[in-house]
């Protein structure tokens, strides 16, 4: 019941960032993509805004010819025609519980016996949202990171009630499209990507508190230093090849170092105005609020180019290996 057909039309029900990126990510290996919102006239605005990301990944030289690929991602006009005959349904609507309830709901009532549905939800559970509909076996969280057309990776994570043949399928169907899936064996608030970026944001928010270090300065020792490595690597790859016996080796010689650390920075931080209000000053003398969008587009040109290079070095290593 539930391996997916290949190549079968992959609906999009919310089109937001999120949900535009995804359609990119399917119509460009070959699924017919059909986008549906809520709100009257979003779905053909978000096609619009598709066709000028596709110019942009075939100039990053990501993808070839846009026009194909545009031609596959049509635009429904209710739930129920953008889910029939759907393989697969990826639900990008607001981050809220109430409204995924509901809309699972209506999903509920239309879908297709073996259809699969996966929630782009970033941090709540499929069990808060997919308790009460029949299809629940076939839901789980399919969570990626913005925009998905550039940052492969895609974190699946089963309610109690899903079934495992949802995940392993999700899991083909992801690695078909070029995503780059990892799982969790139960939920947990946040998952693995928010709960590890968790981590590094109570840190960074501490030291400015404490006055031990500017917003710019540890931003900077992210982006010139720790990031730089994890383009390619994770923390466990990184140890491991810190230290000239490995990772057991670099636990002898830190690991007291951050015990310390951690039994020194044990207690809750609240991320309360007077901090948020002291970072925001910060970071807008460098940016001025209305440079954002511009400053956006430019992380995602070179996120192209940083994806570009990953694909060419990718390549090389094969090349290397045959
Ligand atoms: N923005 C990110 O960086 C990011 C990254 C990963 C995952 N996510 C998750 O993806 C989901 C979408 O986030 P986003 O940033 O694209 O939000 P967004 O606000 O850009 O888009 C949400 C869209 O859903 C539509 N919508 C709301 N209710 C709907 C309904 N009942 N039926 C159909 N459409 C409906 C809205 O009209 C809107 O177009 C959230 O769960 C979010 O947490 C976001």
């Amino acid at each position: 019941m539930t391996e997916v057909q290949h190549k079968g039309r992959v609906a999009i029900v919310g089109t937001g960032l999120v949900g535009s990126g995804w359609a990119i990510v399917f119509a460009r290996a070959g699924y017919p993509v059909a986008l549906y919102d809520a709100v009257p006239g979003a779905a053909g605005r978000a096609l619009a805004l598709i066709g000028e990301r596709l110019i942009d990944l075939q100039k990053a030289g990501l993808t070839g010819d846009p026009a194909p690929i545009q031609a596959r991602i049509m635009v429904a006009s209710s739930l129920t025609e953008a889910l029939a005959n759907a393989i697969y349904v990826q639900e990008s609507v607001f981050e809220r519980v109430d409204v995924k309830t509901e809309l699972m709901r209506e999903i509920d009532a239309v879908v297709g016996k073996d259809t699969l549905i996966g929630s782009s939800s970033s941090g709540i559970g499929a069990s808060h949202f997919t308790e009460h509909v029949a299809c629940r076996a076939r839901c789980l969280v399919a969570h990626p990171v913005n925009p998905p057309y550039l940052a492969p990776i895609v974190e699946l994570v089963p309610a109690p009630w899903t079934a495992p043949e949802t995940v392993q399928a999700v899991r083909r169907l992801m690695e078909d499209v070029g995503q780059s899936p990892v799982e969790m064996t139960r939920e947990a608030e946040g998952f693995i990507l928010n709960r590890l970026q968790g981590v590094l944001l109570m840190e960074a928010w501490r030291l400015v508190e404490q006055g031990l270090a500017t917003a710019e300065d540890i931003d900077k020792t992210v982006s010139q230093g720790l990031g730089l490595r994890w383009a390619f690597m994770g923390p466990f790859e990184t140890i491991d090849l810190n230290a000239p016996g490995g990772i057991a080796d670099y636990a002898t010689r830190l690991g007291g170092l951050y015990q310390r650390i951690a039994a020194s920075t044990s207690e809750h931080r609240v991320w309360d105005a007077e901090l948020i209000a002291k970072v925001e000053a910060q970071r807008r003398e460098h940016l001025a609020a209305a440079d954002l969008p511009s400053r956006g587009a430019w992380r995602d040109r070179r996120l192209m180019a940083l994806a570009r290079h990953v694909q060419q070095q990718d390549a090389a290593d094969l090349r290397a290996d045959e």
